[in-house]
């Protein structure tokens, strides 16, 4: 195993005016690990997520991250821009610290990347939902994050959608050609997607985490029934 984990949360708790989001979290991420966080509504994925990105310091405990990681979010809806396609992605590139020049050739890699680059200078709002969700993916893949953390990226788009941006998830996470294997922690309500695209998931309720496991022991009924009841009634269907 590796000496320095990627990120490592220590007793971490986060309060949100008069709730506790998430409740003495420990957990350590390796390089390379694609996690899945599941559970209901309100268990705490997103506060767990914005944590992980910096987004929210901890109320408790402690978060750290291998030093320098660079990272990028992707959030349940593209929120981009009112511009072109290209300048979308170019900005966060800029923005990063490349000249712009630099920022819109590799754009276009990025676009070319999701299937986009024949929509390039069209307007962003024009697109699909599905195609909006792809510029997001771009411009999150183009900055070469070690740590990509998505918030439902799939939830709001028809099912077509869904597969091709489930598609691109799968090929990136698993890119031979990246010099060290992109880290993928993803919130999911689509089990199916779980079964496909991690290699862990973690099962919340109530900010905390009641399962930790490979993705193939998540998915084993005997398994939970013995140990994580709470996780096997989410697997089951029967927690709203
Ligand atoms: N800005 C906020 N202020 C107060 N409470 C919040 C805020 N955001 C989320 N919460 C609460 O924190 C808990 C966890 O929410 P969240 O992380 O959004 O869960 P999930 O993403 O799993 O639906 C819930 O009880 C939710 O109501
Ligand atoms: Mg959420």
């Amino acid at each position: 195993m590796n000496a320095v984990p990627l990120l490592q949360l220590r007793g971490l708790s986060l309060r949100l005016g008069p709730v506790w989001a998430l409740r003495d979290l420990n957990l350590r991420l390796e390089a390379g690990e694609r996690l899945a966080l599941v559970g209901a509504n309100g268990s705490g994925k997103t506060s767990l997520l914005r944590v992980l990105n910096g987004l929210r310091p901890p109320s408790a405990g402690s978060l750290s991250w291998r030093q320098p990681l660079r990272q990028a979010m992707l959030f349940q809806r593209p929120h981009l821009l009112r511009c072109s396609v290209r300048h979308n992605v170019a900005l966060g590139l800029w923005l990063a610290g490349q000249s712009w020049r630099q920022a819109r050739k590799r754009a276009l890699l990025a676009l070319e990347r999701v299937g986009l680059a024949e929509l390039a200078d069209r307007r962003a709002s024009a697109l699909s939902g599905g195609q909006q969700q792809r510029v997001a993916l771009a411009r999150a893949w183009a900055l070469e994050p070690q740590l990509l953390l998505l918030d439902e990226p799939t939830a709001s788009l028809d099912p077509h959608a869904k597969r091709e941006v489930e598609a691109l998830l799968g090929q990136i996470s698993r890119d031979a050609t990246q010099p060290e294997p992109m880290t993928l922690v993803f919130a999911s309500h689509n089990l199916g997607q779980v079964k496909r695209l991690a290699s862990r998931v973690i099962y919340l309720e109530g900010g905390r985490i009641l399962a930790d496991l490979p993705v193939n022991d998540f998915f084993n009924d005997a398994l939970l029934a013995g140990n994580y009841p709470e996780a096997q009634a989410f697997v089951r269907g029967e927690v709203a």
